[in-house]
């Protein structure tokens, strides 16, 4: 927060604390309270003096509380029994670093003006800011004082401001603490969350409890995967030092403030937290610095958001943040970050020069309750007659499971569907499945999974899915499926097709049922024409815009006939009536019937009856509100079990 030196030794004085505190040599370190000191007119003047720190020191400040994190002096506490001797100690160390960051005036006075103060995505913007801050809220005590978290939200953004000069806004809903607007001579909606906006003098004591909190727990965060189990142990670890540590004054009425400031720095991505723990985003993108950060809202589509970063460096920290996650970096050499989170979103991240105006990131966010059929018959992109068709074809009416792509766009909702159709595979059959990034969620109990992995700094370690794919094939596999298939993986995925692997699915980036095939049959996927016939179906699906919002649908499903004179041939079964919403039959006929039949003994009317029967199931689901994964599946497996045992 303040120029190199002082920190530096700030940084020093607060490792030697360490030591000592090691020895528990602290209780006898002099008593300062936060308060006394944050009423200190002294620290006042200086702070009105102080500017923004250089982006250097701000990093070296980070960095340093980040590798405390890891030192082994905090496993050592953490370790400890003695959780009333580590309260202790910590209070004391609380007392000290205030001490150090509120009255060390001849430290303060050393402050060099070319230094500024912090700039940063939720701090302080201009040194008029900074003083009115100063003055306003330094008082923990003083009525001025916010009252709740949402206090902190007062101070607005750039953006936002602009808007409320120029446009009037119309609250279209509001739910949680999330409100959406109408911006007048706007097309996008504008979203409004509270964000909790630090002052310097707050931004300390979080960072004191923030170190303190890390030292008590010894699991890095991210081992705890539930991101909710995690934020709440670490809220619970704050609000017990809050409590304990008497002594530092802290009102109780901040006391969640605090403990949410400091679990947002501890587990999670800082501002972009709020956006995340927002079930109803889907994708969340910082598009640089000074910009608003967009979000795609499952009812709205794209929002502007009432956050913005204001420096390309507090961008990066999120970066560094997530990229440590991981245990990869992200630099100048290599700029792009492709990765998934712990609680399973998946990220993107650039920076200069791959991105010309600063670094973003891009990230889609995992659903913790993945859609099911259920979901997507009342979301109307699929029916129920088609539902229970899609779920005959992939068991394959127990005789011959059909090799099925899913095509459309980016966020049109192919690995959504993959997931909902792999759902249907009953679980005496051995699943393997290979992505990029792993998203999908089968409940069953025999799968595998893999990942792929690019290669590491020396160019070395890539787990390329057609690697992946290759080695599947040496595992007995009953299915495979491949998340998304870009590259050469597409050669062996269709050689397993041609060669009696049933059952094979994956999502693939085309618009239509031909451009699939020709996407498939040219570089760098370099099908052989010929194998084509191995797919049975290609469901295509697609976002729309209409004037309710985004809808998505499959728009239509074919069937790969054969290859005629070197081209591939398509036969569209289904076909989406815009008009009625309907996903309706064509009047080609369904040769996979004709399949079926060389494979099984049943009639036309037999066929039909096994679909009819699903359908009604699945109309059970419906009518009856069974959505979520667990009982969805349970019930389709006890179809299976009843048709074994019949
Ligand atoms: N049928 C659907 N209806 C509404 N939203 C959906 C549907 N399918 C997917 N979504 C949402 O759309 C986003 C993109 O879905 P995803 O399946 O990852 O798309 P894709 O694989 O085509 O890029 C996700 O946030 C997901 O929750
Ligand atoms: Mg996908």
């Amino acid at each position: 927060m303040v120029n190199k030196s002082y920190l530096d030794n700030l940084i020093n004085k607060y490792k030697s604390s360490k030591d000592s505190l090691k020895e528990n040599n602290l209780e006898n370190s002099s008593s300062i309270h936060i308060n006394d000191n944050l009423n200190n007119s002294d620290s006042n003047e200086n702070l009105k003096d102080s500017k923004e720190v250089s982006e250097k020191s701000l990093n070296l400040y980070g960095k340093e509380n980040l590798d405390s994190s890891n030192s082994s002096y905090s496993n050592q506490l953490g370790s400890s029994n003695n959780i009333k001797e580590k309260y202790t100690s910590i209070d004391n160390l609380i007392k000290e670093h205030s001490e150090d960051l509120f009255k060390n005036k001849t430290d303060l006075d050393k402050l060099d003006s070319s230094n500024i103060f912090l700039k940063d995505d939720n701090i302080i913007t201009s040194k008029e800011n900074l003083k009115e801050n100063s003055k306003e809220n330094l008082d923990i005590n003083s009525k001025k004082y916010p009252q709740n978290s949402n206090d902190f939200s007062e101070k607005k953004t750039d953006f936002e401001n602009e808007l409320e000069k120029e446009t009037k806004s119309h609250l279209i809903t509001k739910y949680g603490e999330t409100e959406i607007y109408r911006l007048d001579g706007q097309t996008m909606l504008h979203y409004k969350i509270p964000v909790p906006k630090a002052n310097p003098s707050q931004k300390m004591i979080i960072n004191t409890l923030k170190e303190a909190t890390t030292r008590i727990i010894s699991t890095d965060p991210y081992k705890i995967r539930d991101p909710l189990q995690r934020r709440n142990i670490y809220y619970q670890k704050v609000i017990d030092i809050l409590e304990n540590a008497s002594e530092i004054n802290i009102p109780k009425h901040l006391f969640s403030f605090y403990a949410d400031s400091v679990v947002k720095e501890m587990t999670g991505y800082g501002v972009l937290e709020s956006l995340l723990n927002d079930d109803k985003l889907e994708e969340i993108m910082v598009v640089g610095p000074n910009k608003p950060v967009y979000v795609y809202h499952v009812d709205y589509g794209m929002m502007t958001t009432n956050i913005t970063f204001y420096s390309d460096n507090s961008i990066l920290e999120i970066i560094d943040k997530i990229s440590r996650t991981i245990g990869r970096q992200v630099d100048i050499s290599t700029p792009l970050l492709d990765a998934r989170l712990p609680d399973g979103s998946r990220v993107n991240a650039t920076i200069p020069p791959a991105s010309l105006d600063g670094s973003t990131i891009t990230i889609r966010k995992f659903r913790e309750d993945p859609y099911t059929i259920t979901d997507l018959v009342k979301m109307k992109t699929v029916n129920l007659e088609v539902a229970g068709f899609l779920w005959c074809v992939v068991d394959g009416f127990g005789a011959k499971p059909s090799n099925i792509l899913i095509s459309g766009g980016t966020g049109s909702g192919k690995t959504t569907t993959l997931n909902v159709l792999a759902n249907f595979i009953p679980e005496s059959d051995r699943v393997l499945t290979i992505e990029d990034t792993a998203e999908l969620q089968l409940p069953i109990k025999h799968v595998v999974r893999f990942e792929g992995r690019p290669p590491g700094l020396e160019g070395k370690g890539e787990l390329s899915l057609e690697i992946l794919t290759k080695n599947t094939l040496r595992m007995r596999p009953d299915r495979i499926i491949v998340g998304e298939i870009r590259h050469k993986e597409a050669s062996t995925l269709f050689t397993a097709m041609n060669t009696g692997h049933d059952g094979c699915m994956g999502t693939i980036h085309a618009n239509s049922a031909k451009e699939t095939l020709v996407r498939i049959t040219s570089p760098p996927m370099n099908v052989p024409p010929l194998m084509l016939a191995g797919i049975d179906f290609i469901i295509i699906q697609k976002r729309l815009r209409t004037v309710k919002g985004q809808v998505r649908r499959i728009t239509s499903i074919a069937e790969v006939t054969g290859v005629l004179e070197n081209k591939p041939a398509v036969n569209i079964i289904f076909k989406w009536n815009p008009e009625s919403d309907v996903l309706e039959r064509t009047e080609n006929p369904i040769y996979y019937f004709e399949i079926i039949k060389t494979y099984t003994n049943l009639s036309d009317s037999q066929i039909k009856q096994k679909i009819e029967k699903r359908i009604n199931i699945l109309k059970g689901l419906v009518n009856n509100n069974i959505r979520d994964l667990k009982n969805v599946s349970n019930i389709i497996q006890e179809e299976y079990i009843r048709a074994f045992s019949s």
